[in-house]
């Protein structure tokens, strides 16, 4: 196997776990969550999103929690922006990146940020463009990379157009996502070998959600072809809440473990991260989805 010796993790938690909780949940509890995550080494921690309060009830508040964090300056803290209202409002607090979501679905791409895909990179665009003159990064996601809740199949081929769009207009690094977890190993490398003719691989993350027990399988398949960047969520929590059955990220208590035992360095402290990952889910009142997590936290 050819798994990269260093892997970066972007602890998404704070948003793509939150953003799914049923309650409401504190800002307080957010901010105290993100700094908790960037104290056990982690390099990239997602702070939330400047999305419609009436779409995403879970990220309102972003600007305040994103205000009220003690930030490091080792640690990066992108939050999600899907038009210009939104990365206005998150300049507006001193963010320094960003990241844009599109889909190779056009059924979830209406159903999640209520565009068509082509209406989406239109939109994303001038983002993209104020965002690099402000000296803000930006990432690109797109979702439904494996499959879709309301189409099913995905061509491979549409995720490495989307990819190929959102890398040429300036976003740094594409964040492949399976929304709704449904990829096998076998799956997941033909989609990443088609994405990879377009876009370096360097330049390529795996967001993968857990939904059917495949997601640590579908990560070492793709690493293994040198993808060396890793979505994942502490505790194993989230979902999306335009993907209806979709569960959580892979856990971020999982991945380390995982890639600790094959001698992968992500620079995280295990023990303090399985120790957030306990908090959390105490504090939402929810079992912890990280087997890592119970095993060690018990
Ligand atoms: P729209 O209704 O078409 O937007 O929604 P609009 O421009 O017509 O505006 C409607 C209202 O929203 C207006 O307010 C705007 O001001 C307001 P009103 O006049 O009615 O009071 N508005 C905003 N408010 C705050 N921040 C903004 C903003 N923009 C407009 N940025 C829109 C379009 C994109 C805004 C909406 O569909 C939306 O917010 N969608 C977000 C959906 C979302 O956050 N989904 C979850 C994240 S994606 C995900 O989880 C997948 C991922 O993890 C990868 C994977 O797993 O696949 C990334
Ligand atoms: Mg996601």
């Amino acid at each position: 196997m050819a798994i990269p010796e260093v892997v970066k993790i972007v602890e998404v938690g704070p948003r793509d776990g939150l953003q799914n909780e049923s309650g409401v949940i504190g800002g307080d509890v957010k901010a105290a969550l993100i700094e908790q995550l960037a104290d056990t080494g982690l390099s990239v921690v997602e702070a939330g999103a400047f999305v419609s309060p009436k779409w995403v009830p879970q990220m309102a508040g972003s600007g305040e929690v994103f205000s009220a964090i003690r930030r490091r300056s080792r640690v990066s803290y992108p939050v999600l922006v899907p038009n210009m209202k939104g990365f206005e409002a998150a300049r507006a607090v001193g963010v320094e990146e960003v990241a844009v979501f599109g889909a190779a679905s056009e059924s979830f791409s209406q159903r999640n940020i209520n565009c068509s895909i082509l209406e989406s990179l239109e939109r994303f665009a001038p983002v993209v463009e104020a965002a690099r003159s402000s000296g803000i990064r930006v990432r690109g996601y797109v979702s439904c990379v494996l499959g879709c809740p309301y189409e099913g199949d995905i061509s491979p081929m549409a995720v490495a157009e989307v990819a190929d769009r959102l890398f040429r207009m300036g976003c740094y690094e594409i964040s492949l996502g399976d929304t709704i977890g449904t990829g096998t190993p076998l799956k997941a490398r033909q989609m990443v070998e088609t994405v990879a003719t377009r876009v370096p691989v360097a330049h390529l993350a795996a967001h993968f959600h857990d939904t059917y027990g495949q997601a640590l399988a579908n990560l070492l398949a793709v690493m293994d072809m040198g993808i060396a960047t890793v979505d994942s969520s502490v505790a194993g929590l989230g979902g999306c809440p335009y993907a209806k059955g979709a569960s959580g990220n892979v856990a971020t208590e999982d991945v380390v473990y995982m890639l600790s035992g094959m001698g992968v360095t992500t620079g995280v402290d295990l023990h303090r991260l399985v120790a957030v990952g306990k908090w959390i889910s105490r504090e939402l009142g929810r079992a912890p989805a990280s087997k890592v997590g119970v095993a060690m936290g018990a």
